[in-house]
């Protein structure tokens, strides 16, 4: 057909009101809102329909990077410099996706890693979570500013949840949520070093001004909701990292390394893991995409311990490239956090099946029968930057 009498067929039919797959036609988000998860095409879906049903703060709160928002776009648009390099006439009519993370079993290589107060999306916060997670077979990483206590959690999830640690500059107080965090029977300890100097999060105090709720009801007068955050930064060095490391049985991974040098520091100071992330874009601004911050970290690592990457990720072609780049598992957050404010439990399990299966068909469609097939010369740094969202 001849490209102008395509686009006057495209025009006249109704598949140009609903179809996404038409996405240079129809934007996303000119489409309507789903009423209900399994209406969701992809993750991307789930973000329109918790902004439908957030105040605006709190959306904003979710949203947000810091200054500009350039690290929180460059984790998005990092997954475009890499192509796949798919291979043919593999047999994948068996695709196996488990694999494991400092001996825990993962029925898929996708974590859901940690954002706090989640009762300020949903009624059920941590809870809903936690119950999506154990439907799914999935590890949680719990937030240290998690809005229900980590023996709830572990209740609801039915199993040990991995604990994200904000270490407090008293080092009583900081055993005593390690302490707490060993009584539930967690393994996994990770530890956040990447929001350790204050930050400024304009786009939520944008928000915060598109709402005309009485916040203080809620939040009490804390100044950060309507000023620029300058925390005083905190003093930790990488002799805490020994210190915590020796303080408990739990493994010690440490979150928020994005350099060469930091892996090699961190492997040398005893860390068990190491998570690539910027905080979701939510920390410094001007970062890099955690996917190009990946390889350097993976080169100093050598293999000696696992890397875990997160921000950005969305799509099952992005796990699959961070996968062939050398990362253990991958972490989502806003993505489990618009299914679970849109539609509870329920949201989060969508969320987590849809991943998985974009990351399956990914594999079927590159020749790959397993996790440990997904390897380097599965992807291509490409030269020019390609079209993205
Ligand atoms: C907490 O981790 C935040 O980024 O707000």
């Amino acid at each position: 057909m001849h490209r102008r009498s395509f686009l006057q067929f495209v025009a006249g039919s109704p598949l140009l009101a609903a179809s996404p797959t038409l996405g240079q036609l129809v934007r996303q988000d000119e489409l309507p809102i789903i009423q209900s998860p399994e209406d969701a095409l992809n993750v991307f879906e789930f973000e329109a329909a918790a902004r439908s049903v957030m105040p605006p703060a709190h959306f904003g709160y979710m949203a947000t990077g810091s200054d500009d928002d350039t690290t929180l776009r460059a984790n998005r648009q990092g997954f475009s410099y890499y192509q796949l390099r798919p291979r043919r006439l593999v047999d994948v009519s068996n695709v196996d996706m488990t694999s494991e993370l400092l001996g825990i079993p993962l029925e898929a290589p996708i974590l859901i890693h940690p954002v706090g107060g989640q009762r300020m999306f949903h009624p059920d916060g941590e809870l809903a979570t936690a119950r999506a997670s154990r439907s799914r077979n999935t590890v949680q990483v719990l937030s240290t500013a998690s809005s229900a206590s980590i023996e709830e959690v572990t209740d609801a999830r039915g199993a040990p949840v991995f604990f994200q640690l904000y270490a407090r500059t008293d080092w009583d107080a900081t055993l005593a949520l390690v302490r707490r965090a060993e009584a539930t029977g967690c393994q996994v300890l990770v530890w956040t070093v990447d929001l350790i100097g204050g930050r400024n999060l304009e786009t939520l105090l944008r928000f915060r001004r598109l709402d005309t709720g009485d916040c203080e009801s809620c939040h009490g007068n804390d100044p950060t909701l309507r000023q620029r955050n300058r925390n005083a930064p905190a003093p930790f060095t990488w002799e805490f990292l020994r210190r915590l490391k020796d303080a408990t049985p739990m493994k010690v991974m440490i979150k928020g390394i994005d350099t060469y040098e930091d892996a090699l520091l961190a492997v040398e100071n005893g860390a068990d893991g190491i998570v690539v992330s910027n905080h979701g874009g939510r920390a410094a601004d001007t970062g890099r995409g955690t996917i190009e911050a990946l390889p350097e970290v993976i080169e100093a690592v050598a293999g000696r311990i696992p890397v875990v990457v997160d921000g950005g990720i969305r799509r099952g072609t992005d796990i699959f490239k961070a996968l062939a780049l050398g990362a253990r598992a991958v972490g989502i957050g806003r993505p489990y956090v618009w299914g679970l404010a849109s539609f509870g439990q329920a949201g989060v399990e969508t969320v987590v099946d849809i991943l998985r299966s974009e990351l399956r068909l990914t594999m079927q469609q590159s020749g790959t029968r397993s996790i440990s097939e997904i390897t380097a010369n599965r992807v291509t740094r490409s030269s020019g930057i390609p079209l993205f969202r």
